[in-house]
């Protein structure tokens, strides 16, 4: 592996190390020393989200309630870490079937000045069929990457080409279940085979 290829997967295994902390210090907050479920707890992880998806359609957290949501966040430009990832991912949901059925693939971009819902449309279609491509203006993007699921993305500049930039940002996978809450993250997947193995137990 590439040095910057391994570095984002280091960045995105200790993002999801730290999303689990963050997830498990969630549900000691949702129990009450009574030991009753406190409803106005929050999870630290997911939450409400208004963007733009691949058919220039403005969708909310609500409208992804009812199946589980298997979200991974990147960019279309990415050259090789991102296309490489929804391969995995779709290969994955290919060969979970029927079990994948109550499972929405969601791409959220971390770049939205470049990813219109135009550049998604092709981009996801290329993956999966069922693909969601999502995308909104820089400042909801960044709020629901960086606040809502506190995903590690940053602009950097391009070394190979200099009138353009990269994004830097942390390889992985969030599973949010039917209500949206999330359930467990999974690092940069490597194979379609293991993230199958990693995915089953939660389905
Ligand atoms: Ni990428």
């Amino acid at each position: 592996m590439r040095p910057r290829l391994i570095l984002l997967v280091v960045l995105g295994a200790i993002a999801g190390g730290f999303a689990a902390l963050l997830f498990m210090n969630s549900i000691g907050s949702f129990v009450s020393p009574a030991g009753q479920q406190n409803t106005t707890g929050k999870a630290l992880i997911g939450g409400p989200f208004s963007l733009v998806n691949h058919e220039g359609k403005r969708v909310t957290d609500k409208d992804f309630h009812g199946k589980k949501m298997l979200i991974y966040f990147g960019f279309t430009h990415c050259p090789d870490i991102c296309p490489g990832s929804l391969q995995v991912i779709s290969a994955a949901l290919d060969t979970l079937g029927s079990a994948a059925d109550n499972v929405t693939p969601v791409f959220i971009t971390v770049d939205p000045e470049r990813d219109t819902p135009k550049l998604l449309a092709d981009y996801v279609a290329s993956f999966h069929p069922r693909l969601v491509g999502l995308t909104g203006n820089k400042e909801e993007v960044d709020t629901v990457v960086k606040k809502t699921f506190r995903v590690y993305a940053k602009k950097v500049k391009d070394s190979n080409q200099p009138n353009s930039y990269t994004m830097d940002h942390a390889s992985l996978i969030y599973l949010m279940d039917e209500n949206g809450k999330f359930v467990h993250y999974f690092g940069h997947p490597t194979s379609a085979d293991k993230l199958v193995e990693q995915l089953r137990p939660y389905l």
